[in-house]
């Protein structure tokens, strides 16, 4: 196994729920770490905590993942911060329960920016650097919903666009493979984060979320794989979810 001992990651989303997980998770394994989110306060907070527990670097950079400009300054100074960027963990994301006839113009926006064009232009700022480095691994946070088909119904732009960012990840791989670049779709199922927090109760049965401990396990995972495996896809689901119905369990009624 390799050590993350020393190296760099940048985390979006950092500030809680999954990615804080993951933040603490890397920083428990020696790695200095770029923390990205909206909010000043928990981003700060969490990188003084995790330097002070773990003896590591921490940088906060606030952005927001849907605009561009933002995007450019987090992907610069992930680079001056931290030298190397090992890993990018594209995690931001946020959820909008609706039937679509009924969702919120603005909702739609903000789910194709922050759950779409954020992954794919972070991941295109930085992607030279690992190129330029000889390697790196890149995890991007997707949805085990991607794993019901159809999508699931109130859910079907946010399941869409991680559909979207599954084939993306996995034609990245293709594409990087040879430049010694990892890129792993991770699929968690119902975590208790504030995201599900947010959704119709009757939506989510609180036995069944999972708690975002295997998430960030799958994270590690992921980054200290032999030098010439790549995971691919993690689907890290709750167990009590029978496989062939939906992972968000609500009643839909699939085709027969
Ligand atoms: N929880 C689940 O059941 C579940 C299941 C499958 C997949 N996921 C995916 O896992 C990821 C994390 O979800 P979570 O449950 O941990 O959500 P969460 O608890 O709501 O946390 C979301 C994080 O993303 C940040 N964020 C949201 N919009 C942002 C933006 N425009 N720019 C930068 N940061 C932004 C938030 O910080 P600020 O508000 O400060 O920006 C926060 O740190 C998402 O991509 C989600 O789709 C979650």
């Amino acid at each position: 196994m390799e050590s993350l001992k020393g190296k760099g990651a940048v985390i979006t989303g950092a500030s809680r729920g999954i990615g804080k997980a993951i933040s603490t998770a890397l920083a428990r394994e020696g790695m200095n770490l770029v923390l990205a989110a909206r909010g000043r306060g928990e981003i700060n907070e969490l990188c003084a905590h995790l330097m002070e527990a773990y003896s590591v670097r921490a940088f906060p950079v606030v952005c927001d993942v849907s605009k561009q400009a933002d995007l450019e300054r987090l992907a610069m100074e992930a680079v001056s911060k931290l030298g190397r960027v090992d890993a990018l963990i594209n995690n931001a994301g946020v959820s909008s329960q609706h039937l679509f006839h009924k969702q919120p113009l603005e909702d739609i926006q903000k789910l194709m920016q922050t759950n779409f064009f954020g992954y794919v232009m972070l991941t295109r700022l930085l992607i030279n650097h690992m190129v330029e480095n000889g390697g790196g691994s890149i995890v991007n946070v997707v949805s085990g919903s991607t794993l019901v088909d159809p999508p699931p119904k109130t859910f079907i732009v946010y399941s869409s666009l991680k559909w979207a960012l599954r084939a993306f990840t996995k034609g990245l791989f293709w594409e990087m493979r040879d430049y010694n670049i990892k890129v792993t779709s991770l699929l968690p199922g119902v975590t208790d984060t504030s995201l599900t927090g947010n959704l119709d109760p009757a939506t989510i049965e609180p036995s069944r979320l999972m708690t975002t401990e295997a998430i960030e396990r799958a994270v590690v995972f992921a980054l200290t794989v032999p030098r010439n495996v790549c995971p691919l896809e993690i689907s890290v689901i709750n167990q009590q979810t029978p496989w062939k119905m939906p992972v968000i369990p609500y009643k839909q009624e699939h085709p027969k």
